[in-house]
């Protein structure tokens, strides 16, 4: 028995291997200079920010800082540059580029116990989004695992210290966008689908999309995307089916703006600026309301926003598959001389 039952469990560790290297974490600072073969950025990102940066880190932490994938260059749509997006960044300090004072005109965040999620409007040409363009879903998976953008890291600090997201989903065109970054420890993977791609924010993440105000709440998580009750939804059936409800949310705090002292520069924003330390005490965060204005602090158990705290380090099992034959074959192969020694 041994004998048979030692290769089949050589073949789950392979085949837990192989998932291992889809389920890889990093946090910023240890992460490879790219992270998936056919990338077309970097992971390596350095400090402060770069307007022509290839950066390919994306944060999502609070309202003041968080980052949308948009296109590196001007004259493509969204479609068609999904692999190849960078990351556009409220804050400095993450080596990214910075999305230009004025361009985020509205911008809602919330946190659920199973994700973080910022949905808002704006004038998305600004970084490079064609006018026009009803744009498309960058998300964790892409076309096979690595991506869209192929090689896209997404962090965030809404669940512990800043760590990798492995399950996140986003849409961006010419005037809206979404991103949600699912918890790690919770099993929201279906409250980050990334099945309905022509849907657009509203359909998948029916939330707060209001102009002219920013701000951070808690709130009950959505239903999972595309499931009414019983019946799932199919990307593709005749009828689709009204957007869910939008979840309740409290305890929620204004804030007049959001800015980095980026400016809109005329013509192509792709013009290097440099910079290398921005420092936060630049953002002008005005409290339009009663409640505090510095720092951002959620209720106990949601955000605590501690941007670029030294992550946990998560351990790193990935194979790439020439590493992963050989890894298989020689599981196999200790697994049959085993195998083959124990009866004895
Ligand atoms: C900005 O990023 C570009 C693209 O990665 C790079 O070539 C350039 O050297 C960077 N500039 C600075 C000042 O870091
Ligand atoms: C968006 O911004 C661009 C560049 O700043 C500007 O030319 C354009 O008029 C703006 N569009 C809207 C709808 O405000
Ligand atoms: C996790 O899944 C279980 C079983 O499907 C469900 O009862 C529970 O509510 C889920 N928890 C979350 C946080 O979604
Ligand atoms: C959206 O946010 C605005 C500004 O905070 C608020 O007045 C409005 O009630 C919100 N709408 C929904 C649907 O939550």
């Amino acid at each position: 028995m041994p004998y048979i039952g030692l290769p089949i469990l050589a073949s789950l560790i392979s085949v837990l291997g192989f998932h291992a290297g889809h389920i890889t974490a990093y946090n910023p600072e240890d992460a490879p200079y790219q992270t998936q073969p056919g990338q077309s950025g970097y992971n390596q990102c350095g400090t402060g920010y770069n307007q022509s940066s290839e950066c390919q880190n994306a944060y999502v932490n609070t309202i003041q800082d968080f980052c949308l994938w948009a296109p590196p260059y001007t004259g493509s749509t969204v479609g068609d540059t999904e692999q190849v997006e960078v990351a556009w960044c409220m804050q400095s300090g993450y080596g990214t580029r910075l999305i230009p004072d004025g361009t985020i005109t509205g911008a809602h965040l919330v946190v659920t116990p199973d994700y973080i999620q910022i949905t808002g409007v704006g004038n998305l040409t600004n970084i490079n989004i064609l006018a026009n363009d009803l744009g498309g879903e960058l998300d964790y998976y892409g076309a096979s695992g690595a991506g869209y953008p192929i090689g896209a890291l997404v962090f965030s600090s809404a669940f512990g210290p800043l760590a990798q997201i492995q399950e996140w989903t986003s849409f961006i065109s010419y005037n809206l966008f979404c991103i949600r970054a699912c918890n790690p420890s919770s099993n929201a993977s279906n409250l980050c689908q990334y099945t309905y791609p022509t849907l657009g924010c509203e359909w998948n993440m029916p939330a707060n999309y209001s102009e002219g105000a920013f701000d951070y709440c808690v709130g009950d998580s959505a239903e999972p995307i595309g499931i009414y009750g019983t019946s799932t939804f199919s990307a593709g059936q005749p009828t689709t089916p009204r957007p869910q409800a939008i979840p309740s949310s409290s305890s929620c705090t204004s804030y007049s703006t959001i800015s980095n002292g980026q400016s809109v520069l005329s013509g192509a924003v792709t013009s290097t600026s440099t910079g290398e330390t921005r420092s936060a005490s630049t953002l002008s965060v005005v409290s339009s309301s009663s409640t505090s204005s510095t720092p951002l602090q959620c209720p106990p158990g949601y955000v605590t926003a501690r941007p670029r705290a030294n992550g946990v380090i998560s351990f790193t099992m990935s194979f790439d598959s020439w590493e992963t034959l050989v890894f298989m074959s020689l599981s196999m192969v200790l697994g049959c001389l085993v195998g083959g020694i124990l009866p004895l």
